[in-house]
């Protein structure tokens, strides 16, 4: 029999026009073990089940020793299938699993891993011309029974796919500083993707959200004063002055090193504009034209206004520190600096400029001036252990969530 050709067209068991920002089941995700008397990790192998097996005494579960990456593949115009920027995620869960005493996944086993994951779902990569993505999700756990604080003997990698729109959507959001709760400690695990950097956000983020702050905004956790990023991404603010644009980004050790304010930082050098990585006052706030949250799962989103409950008597405050300014609002208990007006549904045109140009790039449309695409092939898939003979490429698989 001829082999299916690759990649496969997409489902049409999903709504492409309205994908979400939610778990999907797909064809399987890939593993890999990892045993402390061998030292190795073995070959790479895909499951069909998404639940995995993982002892309940694991230190994965009852210590938080966790690490995970978020990375997205795309169809381009001409239905190819391209991953964003894999080696630098590679990197990235290198550093996080360090920090959390997991053995480093070696980078070449990280990306065949996200390459076969990918391959083998490949019908699950949303059309080219809806914007969305493929959505990856790499994990380290450990994973062996383990009671004493000691790193346990086995520990386990996973890459999880599932098709998703973008996170936040693409309307300009309000956030809301969190000054009750402090993310990281000053020489804590910030700047690692670890689980115990995502679990205690959640009753924030719920609550702010139920207020009306679709994200959320962390101070460095030392002094209150300096901004260190979203909690689902990281902060970019823009000064314009006259047509020079500066992007500001947080110098702070205890934030993730985004790989999409990265790559906007490289677009926004290609267009002549200043980048600086520098502390970031929270009174300088009102300086910004734009403020941008960047993360994968988050693309780009405007920044509708910032909110912190702050009087505006007390020294902290922008108030107190720059009194007046047309960016900035206040009541008794709490301060607001707005970028986009409410009767505007837009992104600013730096943020704007940046997206377009970054979608571009990712899906194919734009020239890969950086060389940041990985292309996806049928062989990717075909390198791992485990693989049904029926689901590279065939399209047959149902979604079982629709
Ligand atoms: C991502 O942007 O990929 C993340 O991991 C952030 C998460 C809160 C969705």
């Amino acid at each position: 029999m001829a082999a299916a050709a690759f990649p496969p067209p997409p489902v049409n068991t999903i709504d492409w026009s309205n994908v979400g920002f939610r778990v999907r089941e797909v064809n399987g995700h890939i593993e890999s073990h990892y045993s402390q008397k061998t030292g190795k990790w073995s070959p790479l192998k895909f499951v069909t089940d998404p639940f995995i097996r993982i002892h309940g005494m694991a230190p994965a579960l009852n210590y938080g020793q966790t690490a995970y990456e978020g990375l997205k593949a795309f169809r381009t115009p001409s239905g190819d299938i391209q991953v964003f920027r894999p080696d630098r995620n590679a990197a990235r869960m290198q550093h996080s699993a360090e920090f959390i005493s997991c053995p480093p996944v070696p980078h070449d086993l990280f990306v065949d891993a996200v390459k076969a994951a990918v391959s083998l779902n490949a019908e699950y990569v949303p059309p080219h011309e809806t914007g969305a993505a493929m959505y990856i999700r790499p994990q380290i756990y450990g994973s062996s029974a383990q009671l004493g604080l000691n790193p346990p003997e086995e520990y386990m990698f996973c890459v999880y796919v599932l098709p998703t729109g973008v996170y936040h959507g693409t309307h300009p959001v309000n956030a809301l500083i969190l000054d009750e709760f402090d993310r990281a400690a000053p020489n804590g695990t910030g700047s690692a993707k670890v689980g115990g950097n995502y679990a205690p956000v959640l009753r924030w983020s719920e609550r702010a959200r139920n207020q009306g702050f679709g994200i959320t905004l962390h101070l460095d956790s030392a002094s209150h004063s300096e901004i260190d990023e979203f909690s689902t991404s990281g902060f970019i603010g823009a000064i314009k002055n006259g047509e020079d644009v500066t992007l500001v980004v947080p110098d702070s050790k205890a934030v993730i090193d985004s790989v999409t304010s990265d790559s906007v930082q490289e677009l926004g050098r290609s267009f002549g504009w200043k980048v600086e990585k520098r502390s970031i006052k929270y009174t300088e706030l009102p300086q910004f034209s734009e403020v941008m949250a960047a993360g994968t799962a988050a693309a780009l989103v405007p920044i509708r206004s910032i909110t912190r409950r702050v009087a505006p008597t007390t020294p902290a405050s922008i108030a107190s520190t720059v009194k007046e300014h047309a960016r900035l609002s206040s009541d008794s208990e709490s301060e607001k600096v707005t970028f986009i007006e409410e009767s505007q549904e837009d992104a600013g045109p730096i943020c704007l400029k940046l997206l377009t140009q970054l979608k571009a790039i990712q899906q194919g449309k734009a020239q890969d001036q950086f060389g940041w695409n990985a292309a996806v092939s049928a062989a990717d898939g075909s390198k791992v252990e485990g693989v049904p003979s029926a689901t590279n490429g065939n399209g047959q698989t149902v979604d079982q969530m629709d």
